[in-house]
């Protein structure tokens, strides 16, 4: 190679444990292939959408010592959508030019993965996807970065919750995050002993939920419910929390729970409480699980730009580290199938879906 690969990374949508992971094993694998030059962009798309890139140089030393950090070192948006309008590509466009950049490393989620792929289509800029979510909801990815974490962190809350539910005879509601798919919920709901779990996949029949916690009441006396952000009533609509105007991913839910409360306190003889996780999911330090994880998913990602195998993203099939064509995964969601063999154990070991 006659002159120095120049590769940028971003991190875009939702931040994740284990995103400083992928950035140091990117950055490292580069920088020891020899040839190498590492850009990190600040706050994904959007450090590149204003009239002066923001981009700063990656180094040995400067992703050192963040393996097991939460966040991103480099910042992060949901909402910066470089696809808004010809000028903003134009600028997109000029800022990787003027940094002098080969291929963008763009990690993130759907909404981030279908920007690249927007991007790319639009622009020629060459892009790498590393996919990223606590939903785990990528397609071609049995299992995302930061997931593991996650449901770690609702399944230590729902035992919190087991006291109180326990101790003061109540129905014990817990929101999770994970948006049209319930993974989180379920593999949290059963490592964190839940009564019942309610999935986005399986509108929920208030009735059945109700008669389970009134035979709860006269046994256990308490009773614990695992419910994704998503999750309905047969019939009834999401809970919408707020539409961000602009986003490439305009819709926030959030508020089931409280939907759920309010439908199930008149049906029940015990107090009905919700807690909604929110960010806390999102936070924390990678589990070892996900550092090395993640750092497969940002060694894979580095492969695929040395090989020049661009427009391609990393994924994880059957246990092996590979990649597919970006464009297959943009705007694509990998939901829990009804036959899922978690779901049929759940049933079999007397944990109520919600029909
Ligand atoms: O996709 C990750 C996720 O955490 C979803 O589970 C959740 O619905 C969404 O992001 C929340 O996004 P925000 O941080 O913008 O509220």
């Amino acid at each position: 190679m006659s002159s120095a690969l120049k590769v940028g990374i971003l991190t875009g949508g939702g931040d994740c444990p284990g995103l400083n992971a992928v950035i140091r094993a990117v950055t490292k694998s580069l920088i020891h292939h020899g040839q190498c030059e590492v850009l990190g962009i600040a706050d994904g798309f959007e450090g590149l959408m204003g009239t002066q890139p923001r981009a700063c140089a990656l180094d040995w030393d400067g992703v050192s010592g963040i393996l097991h950090r939460g966040g991103t070192i480099l910042g992060t948006s949901n909402s910066a959508n470089p696809l808004k309008d010809a000028a903003t590509l134009a600028q997109v466009q000029a800022n990787v030019q003027a940094l002098g950049l080969d291929v963008v490393v763009a990690i993130g989620g759907d909404g981030t993965m279908s920007l690249a792929h927007g991007v790319a289509q639009a622009t020629g800029i060459q892009c790498v996807g590393v996919p990223k979510t606590i939903d785990n909801d990528i397609a071609h990815c049995e299992r995302s970065f930061g997931f593991d974490t996650a449901v770690a962190t609702v399944a230590d809350a729902l035992y919190r919750i087991e006291n109180t539910g326990n101790s003061h005879h109540r129905v014990m509601i817990v929101e999770t995050m994970g948006r049209h798919a319930g993974w989180l919920a379920l593999e949290a709901g059963l490592a964190g002993a839940a009564d019942i779990v309610l999935l986005p996949e399986i509108d929920y029949d208030l009735q059945a939920v109700a008669a389970v916690c009134r035979t709860r009441e006269q046994r256990q006396r308490y009773t614990i419910i695992c419910m994704g952000e998503g999750a309905k009533p047969q019939g009834g609509a999401q809970t919408v929390q707020a539409h961000v105007e602009g986003s490439p991913d305009p819709v926030r839910l959030g508020g089931a729970g409280h939907a759920l409360r309010a439908q199930l306190q008149p049906l029940l003889r015990s107090e009905v409480r919700t807690t909604v996780l929110g960010h806390v999911q999102r936070g924390g330090d990678p589990t070892p699980y996900d550092r090395v994880l993640a750092s497969r998913y940002g060694h894979k990602a580095a492969q695929l730009v040395l090989a020049g195998q661009f427009g391609q993203m990393v994924t994880l099939q059957q246990g092996r580290i590979g990649s597919v064509p970006i464009a297959q995964v943009a705007n694509t969601q990998r939901k829990v199938a009804l036959d899922h063999a978690l779901l049929v154990m759940a049933r079999d070991i007397g944990i109520c879906l919600g029909v």
